[in-house]
């Protein structure tokens, strides 16, 4: 089989890639604009790796649409932060530019996984996402943060649509807070633009306070990317063609803590590391930050967000295993390798 995955050097796209090789004999092709989590793949025989800008490469896309018989577009900006200060630009990269590659899969038949999100629930009352009942729920226009979730249900209903009346085989998922190593990058963390254990780890290498927004009661579920990619290669998979026309959430309702608990966490397992100790940082405290100061106005969040995971579970079997205090662990060891190589390139 052959796959193309767009955005192949982001946090899904990388981990997706290590799977795909280490365990079928697919093809992968790539596009991105840079190669820093997927360095380790570019000399395989099965990985076709392509730098280049999805907004400005329309041939090479088109032409690989064709080629592959697995579409996997992951391009996306799905940082709040940034949709709080670049609305237009997360339309304009996550729907706009994700339309156009539908829609060759229209044209060409080809079967579209499509990365939906968890967002699309937005602030749905259920104490269970179900991805076939429940209502999905936003807040007003002046609040900036919908785009991002709005984007992506309207693509949901694109996609649903062109598979009744236009045939097109398609399966969304939707991850529920991924986490672990490659989530975002230091650099974004360093600007205050990565998602919340990126963040934090960032926090206390630097030992800067760790800012719960609002007060940090708000609850999520963590899924670590390990098991994460159980779900995801289900999907692609399709065994007995199973995953056609539906939508999967991707996540791990064991793992539900609020964010104060995943701060206090944190700063335990950094409080005894030798590497604290070693880079003499002194251990961050724990303040609270209001959400205007933290993120600036258009920001709105979601209090709870717990995936129903019984389709997945029932159709495929998946059944995610991996605790939260190993998957910090994991992240927090993967971030510390990523720090020293960071102070190298400021040394150079
Ligand atoms: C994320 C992103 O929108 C998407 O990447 C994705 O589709 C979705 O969740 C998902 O992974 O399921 P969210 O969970 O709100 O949304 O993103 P984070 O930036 O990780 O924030 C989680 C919570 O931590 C929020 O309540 C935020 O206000 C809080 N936070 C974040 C802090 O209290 N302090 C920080 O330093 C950072």
């Amino acid at each position: 089989m052959k796959i193309l995955i767009l955005g192949v050097n982001g946090f899904i796209g990388s981990h997706i890639t290590h799977r795909i090789l280490n365990t079928t004999d697919w093809e992968v092709y790539g596009m991105d604009l840079g190669t820093s989590k997927v360095t380790e793949y570019l000399g395989h025989p099965r990985f076709h790796f392509s730098q280049g800008d999805i907004t400005i490469s329309r041939e090479w896309i088109e032409l690989h649409v064709k080629k592959c018989d697995v579409i996997l577009p992951l391009v996306a900006i799905a940082t709040p932060a940034t949709y709080v200060k670049n609305p237009l630009r997360v339309f304009e990269l996550d729907f706009e530019e994700n339309l156009k590659v539908i829609r060759h899969c229209v044209k060409y038949k080809k079967r579209i996984v499509f990365p939906s999100t968890s967002e699309v629930y937005g602030m749905c009352p259920d104490d269970e996402f179900d991805e076939d009942k429940s209502p999905l729920v936003t807040g007003p226009i002046a609040m900036d943060r919908w785009i991002y979730s709005t984007s992506k249900q309207l693509l949901d209903r694109i996609i649903w649509a062109y598979g009744w009346q236009q045939n097109l085989r398609f399966t969304l998922f939707r991850p529920f807070n991924f986490m672990g190593p490659k989530l975002d990058s230091l650099h974004a963390a360093k600007e205050g633009s990565s998602r919340l254990v990126t963040q934090f780890i960032w926090n206390l290498i630097n030992g800067e306070p760790l800012k719960l927004v609002d007060g940090g009661s708000q609850r999520r579920c963590f899924i670590d990317v390990d098991d994460a990619m159980n779900g995801l290669m289900m999907i692609l998979e399709n065994k007995d063609h199973k995953a056609d026309g539906q939508i999967f959430n991707i996540g791990n309702p064991q793992n539900d803590y609020s964010v104060k608990e995943i701060a206090e966490k944190l700063r335990s397992i950094w409080a005894d590391h030798p590497k604290r100790k070693e880079l003499n940082v002194p251990l961050s405290q724990i303040e609270i930050s209001s959400s205007g100061d933290f993120y600036g106005k258009g920001y709105q969040d979601v209090l709870t967000r717990t995936p129903s995971i019984n389709k997945i579970q029932q159709t495929f079997g998946f059944k995610p295993t991996i605790g939260i205090d190993e998957s910090l662990k994991k992240s927090l060891e993967h971030f510390l390798l990523e720090y020293a190589t960071m102070g190298r390139d400021v040394d150079n």
